[in-house]
């Protein structure tokens, strides 16, 4: 696993004060789409417990899976009683089959091989997958491209490639694009859920704090690049952190 992937733990905390969390939308896209609430999931990914508490507040019985015991640790403050695992999704032990997979802001830092048929293993047939993510953006373009210019002596860009290539204007964009290709899953959906947030300039740092990109520059670095993003941000700060949703059907059999 990529030590980029596992970054997260040491800012927890940050992460649970300054990520936003998901709307209730979500799950209603979910359920929708399964044609009845889920009576058992499986999350990958599940950080400080996020989306999980969504799902587990609509009386699902949420598994909540993490490789990173500081993020679960979180997770089990915010959302008690969940059950929790702590493995990497490519070590999680097919057995129980659940009626729902799903991850949020996570499945792109699992490994791809075989990623498909993992997931099937874990889902009952005719189960739903579904996965969340989008990234979070500076909506006014002046300011786009002045906290660019502050950026850039430290760090080209701080968001992540599509995990397929897939250009930004396909209609159809990962992980629907791997799902379509899969003999696994029928029925591949994208929705958007539209987002447009106002955050306090402080939070809009708090929440480059827990971004992997300045994780893994030098601390020294990782202090000026704050500094200088710092003095070009407005107060308050808007976003258009638009949720990109993916849900599939597993096959009975491929
Ligand atoms: C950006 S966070 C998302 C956390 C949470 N799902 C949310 O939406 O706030 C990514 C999470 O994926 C976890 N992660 C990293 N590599 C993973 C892997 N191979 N399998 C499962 N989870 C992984 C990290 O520990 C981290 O908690």
């Amino acid at each position: 696993m990529p030590d980029r992937a596992l970054s997260f733990g040491s800012v927890a905390k940050a992460y649970e004060r300054f990520r936003p969390g998901y709307p209730a939308e979500l799950v209603d896209l979910v359920v929708a789409y399964a044609g009845r609430t889920p009576r058992t999931a499986l999350e990958i990914g599940a950080g400080t417990g996020k989306a999980t508490r969504l799902f587990a507040r609509r009386g699902i019985a949420v598994t909540a899976t993490d490789p990173d015991e500081a993020m679960l640790a979180e997770l089990r403050g915010q959302v008690p009683g969940v059950r929790t695992v702590r493995a990497a999704f490519e070590d999680l032990i097919p057995g129980e089959r659940y009626e729902l997979v799903y991850a949020a802001a996570a499945l792109h830092w699992t490994d791809p091989v075989d990623r498909w048929p993992r997931i099937a293993a874990l889902l009952a047939p005719g189960g739903v997958f579904a996965s969340v993510g989008g990234p979070i953006r500076l909506a006014d373009p002046a300011v786009v491209q002045a906290v660019r210019a502050a950026r850039e002596p430290f760090l080209a860009s701080d968001e992540l490639p599509s995990p397929d290539g897939t250009p930004a204007e396909r209609a159809m964009q990962w992980p629907g694009t791997e799902l379509q290709r899969s003999e696994w899953f029928t029925d591949v959906r994208q929705s958007v859920i539209a987002r447009r947030l106002t955050v306090p300039a402080a939070d809009y740092l708090g929440y480059l704090s827990t971004v992997s990109a300045y994780l893994e520059l030098p601390a020294g670095q990782r202090r000026q690049v704050y500094d200088r993003i710092g003095r070009v941000l407005p107060d308050p700060v808007e976003l258009a952190a638009d949720l990109i949703v993916h849900l599939a059907r597993r096959r009975a059999e491929p």
